[in-house]
């Protein structure tokens, strides 16, 4: 049956978050100690969109300064940058990147330490890193990303407990898998809301902070899965000109998760639909559900700081959903491969 390798990879995420804590949460609590000056993510695709996670975790729970790289500034132009005391950390699920694996291995060249989250330990990323942290997810046969993305946004977030080890922090990750099964309990209510986008050929995805990587891979998802032309944009730069393309009707989805940045969402989704576009809001907040003309609704009660990853589950049981109505088969979208390798 369609689509059925990726939905079972979606229903593992709680077991695989549960053996990448049981595994891996002692000994990542201990790299803590060593905190660099600033930290550079390089990573593609799905793995890219964990990277815009990563920043606002460190920036904001660590303070440690932290920048996706362009990978192509060592590796095609060739640049000498100054890493003393930075931490590059590579991402890529298959380790089989060729520019991320090249940024590291010259990053390191150029003073700077190195990590590789990856759910390959037998691959050169992991080979070629200092220090690696193994996602644990087991083989990943879809082409669309789920596991291995939320098991990567676990990996992140227990790095960034370790540079301060807040307890409570630390307490509320461990209860993360129940918090994600709990979502997975609302999936058939999800699947009844797909019908009305059957058709669907072109929307933008909003999102800020936190969820602006809930943002871009929901985007990916749709694009990769459904073949929808879904464009992400941080929900600030959405108003710089782009707004410009909302006429009546016009499919605005936006990832309104309770926090700091919620009221510039509900500021954005006000003006759209002062503008007369048909807003779906993806929330845990049962007041902002009541601002769109749809709502999805995920993960009540979680701070901030990890709604992203009950955010991202309800965008993948929607995209899959959503495929399969469109007699696409999400598993295996046109002329994609599961490992792309880019220099
Ligand atoms: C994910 O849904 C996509 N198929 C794609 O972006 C994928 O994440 C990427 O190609 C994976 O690269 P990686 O193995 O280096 O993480």
């Amino acid at each position: 049956m369609l689509g059925q390798t990726m939905l079972g990879e979606i229903h593992e995420q709680p077991r695989c978050l549960s053996r990448l804590l049981e595994r891996e949460f002692p000994r990542v609590l201990g790299m803590g100690g060593k905190r660099p000056r600033l930290i550079m993510l390089a990573a593609r695709g799905t793995s890219d969109n964990a990277a815009h996670y990563a920043k606002y975790l460190f920036e904001c729970q660590n303070g440690i300064p932290t920048a996706l790289a362009a990978p192509s500034v060592l590796g095609i132009y060739e640049a000498r940058l100054d890493l003393k005391d930075v931490l590059i950390i590579g991402i890529s699920q298959s380790g089989q990147a060729a520019d991320v694996i090249a940024f590291l291995e010259k990053g390191e060249k150029m003073g700077a330490r190195t990590l590789a989250i990856t759910n390959e330990v037998d691959s050169p990323l992991a080979r070629i890193a200092m220090e690696t942290i193994p996602c644990h997810a087991g083989r990943e046969e879809a082409v669309a990303a789920t596991k291995t993305y939320t098991s990567t946004l676990l990996a992140l977030l227990m790095l960034s407990a370790a540079f301060d080890r807040d307890q409570s922090l630390i307490s509320s990750i461990e209860r993360l898998p129940d918090r994600i099964v709990e979502c997975l309990s609302h999936e058939e209510g999800i699947r009844r809301k797909v019908e009305r986008f059957r058709y669907l050929e072109q929307c933008v995805v909003l999102g800020r902070g936190f969820n602006l990587c809930t943002a871009l891979e929901l985007s990916l998802k749709l694009r990769e899965t459904c073949y929808i032309q879904a464009q992400p944009f941080a929900a600030p730069d959405f108003l710089h000109g782009p707004i410009a393309v909302v006429e009546r009707g016009y499919p605005v989805l936006a990832i309104a998760a309770e926090g700091a940045v919620l009221s510039s969402l509900l500021e954005v989704i006000g003006q759209v639909k002062k503008r007369g576009a048909e807003a779906v809001v993806f929330t845990n907040s049962a007041e902002i559900a009541s601002q769109g003309d749809h709502s999805i609704s995920f993960g009540a009660g979680l701070p901030e700081v990890l709604s992203p990853f009950p955010a991202i589950v309800a965008g993948q049981v929607f995209a899959q959903a959503l495929a399969l109505i469109r007699g696409i088969d999400p598993d295996s979208p046109r002329g994609l491969c599961k490992v792309t390798v880019t220099r």
